[in-house]
């Protein structure tokens, strides 16, 4: 992988000295130059939404667009009281403005909090690629809890406690994210339940990080405060289930006995970014209102999420690539341990040869396994199935009334590139 800072005799942060570009810049820098060589390139590499802002949202930001003065470092208020009252609604917990703060995307508060809390960073594998580098940006110590397949990349409550017992006393934040990046995988109600009472028997704090949950696709997303609602930060925004990740908005909504993470992260937001751009914070106002138009987009964007999702799971799992079948968000998580002889043969060892060899063979880009946390030998990879034209796939979903599924043949057409890319992968696998 490139590294563009080893070389340096600047005076670098050891923290930050000989750190890699992510795999993901890799990965797309790689698709980019292939393209250039006129080669198709199959883009399953992006965590990006492929459906348009909804509208009432964008007008919402183009009659704010004047809007130019510092805001409240916190957030507008209007806007925390959306959240909040957002919060209260979706999973029943008591919250109201002065409990919620704003950045410039979760990420950002993300960083924040790792900063202002000083304890051991628990996460769970595979996940999501800036929680590991983040706590290493900042020095914090970092546990990964290696989940299993065969529990669909659960967490589970006894895994969270054996941690935890090792030394009860210690401060630390655990991280969960569901529906997640890069699995699609959701935890039951039961199941959260049950990760909530060890995480109290234990006192650490609950990262939940939900920024897919408005994409669950049976639209009823369960979040662990309902259970842990003392300990549990929720971590939401704009960027998936509004498709709006350029705009750059996160929310954190955080229990009254964390307030003072809250004050501190607020302080170093007021010494380092002030406040989140006014404008998207005045049209956020409208996206956590929600409201009919909101309903609807969202009904459609999971519709084609889900239509597209379980049918590339049937392809791939049917020719020997397995992966559990998604709850949720656009990602499979991937595992071509079937071919592993097949794949050593041809010198291919690790994840990262394999999505390297795949791209330079059939111009399809994953990401490996190694990206989320896991070991580098193993074969899996995450398939973000994003490469379709949203607005267009949309705009067909809305002649469609909600109460009926989704014409057979829909995701051919709609979703033709992003269906020959699975196709490809499936080919590669055959003639290896
Ligand atoms: C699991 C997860 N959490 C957090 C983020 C950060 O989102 P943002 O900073 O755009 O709010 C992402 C973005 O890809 C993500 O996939």
């Amino acid at each position: 992988m490139q590294n563009n800072n080893s070389s340096s005799d600047l005076s670098l942060n050891l923290n930050v000295r000989g750190m890699p570009l992510s795999a993901t810049l890799y990965i797309n820098e790689l698709s980019n130059s292939l393209k250039q060589q006129g080669k198709k390139v199959y883009k399953f590499g992006l965590g990006q939404s492929p459906f348009p802002v909804p509208k009432v949202v964008v007008d919402e930001l183009r009659s704010n667009a004047f809007q130019k003065d510092y805001l409240e470092v916190k957030g507008l208020k209007p806007l925390r009281e959306a959240v909040a009252e957002y919060h209260s609604r979706r999973n029943n917990i008591e919250c109201s403005a002065d409990n919620v703060l704003i950045g410039p995307g979760s990420k950002e508060l993300m960083f924040l909090l790792q900063f202002v809390y000083y304890g051991e960073l628990v996460i769970p594998t595979p996940s999501w690629v800036s929680y590991a580098p983040q706590a290493n940006i900042i020095g914090r110590q970092i546990a990964w809890i290696k989940t299993k397949e065969e529990n669909k990349w659960r967490l589970l409550p006894e895994e969270l406690h054996n941690i935890c017992e090792k030394d009860h006393y210690k401060p630390r934040i655990v991280i969960l994210n569901y529906p997640s990046n890069p699995t699609g995988l959701t935890y039951s109600c039961d199941e959260l339940q049950e990760l909530a009472d060890v995480a109290r028997r234990h006192r650490v704090i609950l990262l939940a990080d939900e920024i897919y949950g408005g994409l669950t696709f049976n639209g009823n997303h369960c979040s662990i405060a309902r259970f842990y609602p003392e300990g549990t930060i929720i971590s939401g925004g704009l960027s998936k289930w509004c498709g709006a990740g350029g705009w750059r908005l996160g929310t954190f909504t955080f229990p009254e006995p964390l307030s003072g993470l809250l004050s501190g992260m607020a302080a170093v937001a007021s010494e380092t970014f002030t406040s989140t751009s006014a404008p998207i914070q005045y049209a956020a106002i409208k996206a956590f209102s929600e409201g009919i138009e909101i309903e609807r987009y969202l009904w459609n964007a999971r519709k084609i999420l889900k239509a597209l999702g379980t049918q590339i799971h049937s392809i791939l799992y049917n020719d020997g690539i397995e992966s559990p079948e998604p709850d949720g968000a656009f990602y499979l998580f991937i595992n071509f341990k079937n071919f592993s002889e097949k794949l050593k043969a041809k010198n291919i060892i690790t994840g990262f040869d394999l999505t390297t060899r795949l791209l330079e063979d059939t111009g399809v880009a994953l990401l490996p396994g190694s990206a989320f946390g896991r070991s580098e030998g193993e074969y899996t990879a995450r398939l973000s199935y994003v490469d379709f034209d949203g607005a267009r796939a949309m705009a067909a979903a809305e002649t469609i009334r909600p109460e009926d599924p989704l014409p057979d043949g829909f995701t051919e057409r709609y979703c033709a590139h992003q269906m020959e890319g699975v196709r490809a992968i499936v080919d590669w696998v055959k003639s290896l």
